[in-house]
C-alpha cells in the first residue's frame, strides 16, 4: 500500500468509533488510487480496517460508485431504473452502445469511455439523467450523445497509456 492511501485511510478511521465504519470512503479513497477495485486496491482497504477483502468486496459490491473492473479514461453511467426508463433511457443506452461499439457495461475498443448502465441517480424529476465522470446531466437526449463522446474523447490521454 503506498504511504498516501495508508495515511488517507488512517484519517478516515479517526474520524469514527469503530474502524470499519470507514470502509466507504476508505474504498473511495482506494479507489481514486487504482482507478479501479483491484484485487491489490481490496487488500489494501482489508489492511488498513482490519477486514477481509472478501468483506470489502461484499461492500463495494452493493454499490453502483464502485468500479470492480477497470474503467477507461472516461465513464459515463446511464440511469435506466423506473422513471428515467418511462422517457426513454433504454433508447438513449442504446445509442450510446451504438456509438461506442460496446455493450453496457463495457469499455470502448481505444480505452477511452466506459459504458454503465446504474441504478436511481437521484434525479428523478429531471431525466434521462446521464452522469459524466461523476457530473450529472439532466434532461439528457439522443442527439446530445454523438457530441459528449466527442468531448470526452479530446479529452483522453493516448491510446498507449491504457496498457
Ligand atoms: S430513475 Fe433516473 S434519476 Fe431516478
Amino acid at each position: 500500500m503506498s504511504d498516501t492511501l495508508y495515511d488517507e485511510i488512517q484519517r478516515e478511521i479517526a474520524k469514527y468509533p469503530d474502524r470499519r465504519s470507514a470502509i466507504l470512503p476508505a474504498l473511495r479513497h482506494a479507489q481514486e488510487h487504482y482507478g479501479w477495485l483491484s484485487p491489490e486496491a481490496l487488500e489494501a482497504v482489508a489492511d488498513g480496517l482490519d477486514l477481509s477483502p472478501a468483506r470489502c468486496l461484499s461492500v463495494a459490491s452493493f454499490y453502483d460508485m464502485f468500479f470492480l473492473q477497470p474503467v477507461g479514461d472516461h465513464v459515463v453511467e446511464v440511469c435506466t431504473n423506473l422513471s428515467c426508463a418511462m422517457i426513454g433511457a433504454d433508447k438513449l443506452l442504446k445509442e450510446f452502445e451504438r456509438e461506442l461499439d460496446v455493450k453496457a457495461p463495457g469499455t470502448s475498443a481505444d480505452g477511452t469511455i466506459t459504458l454503465r448502465c446504474v441504478e436511481c441517480l437521484g434525479g428523478c424529476g429531471w431525466g434521462p439523467v446521464v452522469s459524466v465522470d461523476e457530473e450529472y446531466e439532466e434532461h439528457f437526449k439522443i442527439e446530445d450523445v454523438a457530441p459528449l463522446l466527442e468531448r470526452l474523447r479530446s479529452t483522453s490521454r493516448p491510446s498507449e497509456s491504457h496498457a
